[in-house]
C-alpha cells in the first residue's frame, strides 16, 4: 500500500486527508441528495459495492435496505477510520470495508449497485471517470452483464464566461475559486449563459479526453477574465416521476490567461481541453476566449443606434441578398 507521500504524488487527487471527510459530511447539498440516490435505487436483500467509501457513509446509508455492502478504500487512515464509524452506526455491521485499490478490486459476487463518489467540478483531479470505466470493463469480465445500477447514471458539464474581480485586499491575484451556488457573489459579473460542453452516461462507454470549441453570445459589456465550470451529477432516474436526483458541485472559476474586453451582442468564441482526472493546471492551461465578430454601434440619422456585426464574407452577403 502506498505511503501517504507516494498516496499524494502518484493518485492525483485521491488522497483526501480525514479533515477533508468532515467538509464532505457537512455538505447538506451533497449528502441529502446522495441519501436520497442510495434509498431510491437499492432494494431490500441487494448486494452493493462502493468505490473509495472514505468514511463509510454511502455504503451505511446502502446498508440500510441492503443485505450486503462491499466499501473499499485504499488510504489506511480511512479504512481504519470507517471500520471504527459504521461499529458506531445501525446497519454498519452489514458493511466490510476493504483495503484495496479499487483500480483492482472485483466483489466476490455480482452486485445490484455500484456507488462512486470520487467526483471534483469538470471530473478533474479525482479519477471517476477512468474508475468506471476500469470498473465495467473488469466487472463485464469476470460476471458478465448486466452491470448494476450506477450511482451516479450520469454527469453533465457547462461552462460559461465571467468577469471575475481578482483583487484581494489590494493584491490582485488570478487564481482558481470555487463558489457556492447560491447566495451573492460580488466581484463576479456572468457576461453569457453557460453552455454545456459535455454530457457522460456511465452506463455507456465514455473516453476520458474532453475538448470543446463552442460560441457565446455576449450580454453585457465587460472583460472576460474568467470561466466558471458547472458539473450536475445525475446521481438516479426517477422514473416513475419522469425525473433525476442531482448534486450540482460548487461552481469553479479558472482564470484566463488572455483576458478579452466583450461588448454586448458580440459573439465570444471559448475552447479548451483536458483529460478527465488530470491537473486543473491542465484545463487552466488550454483555455481560449477570442471575439470573433465584434459587435458595432452604427450611428442612424444621428439619432438612433443599431448593433450590427462584422460578419464573415458568405453570411453579410447571404444577408444582404436576402434584405434586398
Ligand atoms: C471524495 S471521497 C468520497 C468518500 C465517501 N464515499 C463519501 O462520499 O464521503 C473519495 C474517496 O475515494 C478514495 N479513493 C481514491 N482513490 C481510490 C482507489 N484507487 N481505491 C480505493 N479508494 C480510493 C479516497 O481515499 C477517498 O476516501
Amino acid at each position: 500500500m502506498p505511503t501517504e507521500r507516494d498516496a499524494e504524488t502518484s493518485y492525483l487527487g485521491q488522497f483526501i486527508p480525514l479533515q477533508y471527510h468532515h467538509s464532505m459530511l457537512m455538505d447538506a447539498n451533497r449528502m441529502q441528495n446522495f441519501k436520497a440516490a442510495i434509498d431510491h435505487v437499492v432494494f431490500p436483500g441487494a448486494k452493493v459495492l462502493e468505490l473509495g467509501g472514505g468514511t463509510g457513509v454511502l455504503s451505511c446509508f446502502a446498508a440500510a435496505k441492503a443485505d450486503k455492502v462491499w466499501c473499499v478504500e485504499l488510504n489506511p487512515e480511512l479504512v481504519a477510520e470507517s471500520r471504527k464509524l459504521l461499529a458506531l452506526n445501525q446497519n454498519g455491521k452489514k458493511v466490510e470495508v476493504v483495503h484495496a485499490d479499487a483500480f483492482d478490486y472485483l466483489p466476490p459476487e455480482p452486485v445490484d449497485v455500484m456507488i462512486c463518489e470520487m467526483i471534483h467540478v469538470a471530473m478533474l483531479r479525482e479519477k471517476q471517470v477512468e474508475m468506471i470505466e476500469s470498473f465495467k470493463r473488469r466487472y463485464l469480465q469476470r460476471f458478465g452483464g448486466p452491470l448494476p445500477i450506477l450511482v451516479p447514471t450520469a454527469v453533465l458539464m457547462a461552462v460559461q464566461p465571467l468577469q471575475q474581480d481578482y483583487d484581494f485586499h489590494g493584491y490582485y491575484a488570478p487564481i482558481i475559486q470555487v463558489q457556492e451556488l447560491s447566495g451573492n457573489r460580488p466581484g463576479t459579473f456572468e457576461l453569457a449563459s453557460p453552455a454545456l460542453y459535455s454530457t457522460l452516461d456511465f452506463m455507456q462507454p465514455n473516453q476520458l479526453e474532453i475538448a470543446w470549441e463552442g460560441m457565446f453570445t455576449i450580454n453585457q459589456n465587460g472583460k472576460v477574465n474568467a470561466l466558471r465550470f458547472i458539473t450536475k451529477n445525475i446521481l438516479a432516474i426517477v422514473m416513475e416521476q419522469s425525473s433525476t436526483i442531482d448534486w450540482m458541485n460548487r461552481y469553479m472559476t479558472v482564470p484566463l490567461a488572455m483576458p478579452v474586453c466583450v461588448q454586448s451582442g458580440d459573439a465570444l468564441r471559448v475552447r479548451f481541453h483536458y483529460r478527465a482526472g488530470g491537473l486543473l493546471s491542465s484545463l487552466r492551461d488550454t483555455m481560449d476566449a477570442q471575439v470573433v465578430h465584434r459587435a458595432e454601434i452604427i450611428p442612424i440619422n444621428n439619432k438612433a443606434y443599431v448593433h450590427r456585426q462584422h460578419l464573415p464574407q458568405r453570411y453579410s452577403s447571404e444577408m444582404t441578398n436576402a434584405s434586398l
